[in-house]
């Protein structure tokens, strides 16, 4: 770069550093390109506005953001004929590669190769100007933003930090991943777990030692070198956590800091994962499809996947349920138990809200924390609504005692419960209705059938299955994710993947369908309610169709 050049983007940064928030703090430039990227929000706080030539169409705001189509990760995408090109700084930046330097960057669809590496000045006129670094003039797909100085001095550092290559826990021969376990998660579903997921590496890694053969024509075997970047072992961490949710994001810095890995793949939670959610959201690491019953519901995060919505899920099927009764049948009051601390509580708690902003009032019953302590049976005998909601595990509900004759509905939470194998007694069962927020026994079995074969044949023994077979997806997934990404390890790649991958897996397991579109962060959106058909086992009769809360 020239003296004169350099001055001009230190300049440049110079105005961008200075810009302030509109309050008190001063944000970084980095911070306000990434508001015009990801939001389409100026440093003025007005809205970005992109425009197609002089009579062309206008968008403004978050749905002009560059995010849109170049996609979080920088990288672009393709969509059928479409070519939407990275923008990653290290793709627009780099110098012109020669043939010998090909594999500095990593290769994607959309990439333009036979253009001038841009400067920050030829950059700032594609981007307003929709002219490339060859002078060449943009597609009409990509708008032209009116950017003042600083704005475009600041989006274009945020640009230039958007990582590239590699990203920590990839190495030549080994991709790392860890699976964390919170303290209070329980211990024969996390044994389960973790069988799979050994299993699954394991059987992984073998397969692939043996590289495909090719014969050259002297009949000599020939091995692709190629074959070698792809197939990189898998190795997995195992990260008990321990002590109070407050002192876990410490350890996970700890950990990660000690070794890194490229994502955090399955893991198991008790009643609180929000600090393992958010140190994934803090350093940008990909959380794939933990088994947590209480998922972080936050609207703008991107590197946690789920399943789905859990207990809150539940909540939300059984709160449509109470609401959407007819006006004579709607009860007035309800009552909930539930365990203080247990994830029970924060359910009940998402419940009240919804039901008292709908006029219908509810009492809490907490129980003490901890299995045997405090009387089931005689906090549900005090029961004086007609109406009881139960988020208790399974040795609970076996205690609950004859059912209170005052009764006429009982909703329950599947997921604590122990889904169609609760131990609910007979008298219990013709009223209560049990949240089920997966595809319900007979209509999964097909899907199902294949996982629980593969755990058959190495004898892993089945113990937790419904923990086990969305391990065995969220493993599934993940692998199929990186078949597509070729040697891009990029940690936001991977969740880009893995959105678009999602609506043609057959492959549901548990779930009927799993979707994720740009900020849906459950694959799997509803559940059903459903009622014991008999005074005893496990067969379930759907009470309503699939629900989408
Ligand atoms: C509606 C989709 C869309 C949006 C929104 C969009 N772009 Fe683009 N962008 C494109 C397409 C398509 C191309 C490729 C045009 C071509 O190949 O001629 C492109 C090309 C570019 C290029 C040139 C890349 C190269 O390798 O030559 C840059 C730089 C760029 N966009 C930056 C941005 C920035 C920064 C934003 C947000 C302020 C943004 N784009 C918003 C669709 C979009």
């Amino acid at each position: 770069m020239s003296g004169g050049k350099a001055g001009a983007a230190a300049a440049l940064l110079l105005t961008a550093a200075a810009i302030c928030d509109g309050a008190t703090a001063v944000r970084t430039p980095v911070e306000v390109g990434r508001a015009i990227y990801l939001h389409g929000v100026l440093s003025s706080g007005e809205r970005l506005e992109g425009a197609r030539g002089p009579e062309g169409s206008r968008t403004t705001g978050q749905d002009a953001a560059c995010v849109n189509c170049h996609q979080r990760s920088g990288y672009g995408t393709t969509e059928g004929l479409t070519h939407i090109p990275p923008v990653a700084g290290g793709y627009l930046l780099r110098p012109r590669a020669r043939p010998t330097e090909h594999h500095d960057l990593p290769y994607v669809d959309g990439m333009h190769t036979d253009r001038e590496p841009y400067s920050i000045e030829t950059l700032a006129r594609a981007i307003r100007e929709g002219i490339d670094s060859d002078g060449r003039p943009l597609a009409y797909l990509m708008p032209r933003f009116a950017l003042g100085e600083a704005d475009m001095a600041a989006l274009i550092e945020y640009l230039r930090s958007l990582p590239v290559g590699r990203a920590p826990g990839v190495t030549d021969g080994v991709l790392h991943f860890a699976t964390v376990v919170t303290p209070d998660a329980d211990g024969v579903k996390r044994a389960g777990m973790l069988d799979v997921m050994r299993h699954y590496f394991a059987e992984r890694n073998v397969r692939q030692m043996v590289p495909s053969r090719r014969l050259q024509p002297s009949g000599r075997t020939m091995y692709a070198d190629t074959m070698y970047m792809v197939h990189r072992q898998w190795e997995l961490h195992e990260w008990d956590l321990t002590g109070a949710p407050e002192t876990w994001k410490s350890q996970l810095r700890e950990r990660m800091a000690h070794q890194p890995v490229f994502a955090m793949l399955s893991g198991l939670g008790g009643s609180s994962w929000r600090p393992v959610h958010e140190f994934c959201e803090e350093n940008g690491v990909p959380c794939l499809f933990p088994n947590a019953e209480v998922p972080v519901e936050s609207g703008d995060d991107f590197f946690n996947l789920y399943f789905s919505r859990g207990v809150l899920l539940e909540a939300a099927l059984i709160a449509d349920r109470i609401l959407t009764q007819q006006a004579a049948e709607k009860p007035a009051v309800i009552e909930q138990v539930y365990r203080a601390g247990d994830s029970g509580e924060v359910a009940a708690a998402a419940l009240a809200e919804r039901l008292a902003a709908n006029g219908v009032r509810v009492r809490n019953n907490a129980l003490p924390y901890g299995p045997k302590r405090g009387d089931v049976a005689a906090a549900v005998k005090k029961t004086r609504s007609a109406t009881l909601i139960l988020w208790l595990r399974p040795s609970d509900v076996a205690a609950l005692g004859p059912a209170p004759g005052t009764l006429s509905a009982v909703y329950i939470s599947g997921l604590l419960a122990g889904l169609e194998h609760a131990p609910l007694p007979p008298d219990w069962r013709p009223h209560t209705e049990l949240a089920y927020p997966f595809d319900l026994p007979e209509k999964r079995r097909v899907r199902v059938d294949y996982p629980l074969g593969w755990f058959a044949i190495r004898h892993i023994p089945l113990v937790a299955e419904q923990v086990q077979a969305d391990t065995y997806l969220a493993c599934g997934l993940l692998s199929e994710a990186l078949s597509h990404m070729v040697d891009n390890f990029n940690r936001a790649y991977l969740i880009e993947r893995l959105q678009t991958m999602m609506e043609h897996r057959i492959v549901t397991g548990y779930y009927p369908r799993l979707t994720l579109a740009t900020h849906q962060r459950f694959a799997s959106k509803g559940g059903y309610l459903a009622h014991f058909a008999d005074a005893s086992g496990s067969k379930l009769v759907a009470d309503s169709d699939w629900l989408t809360p």
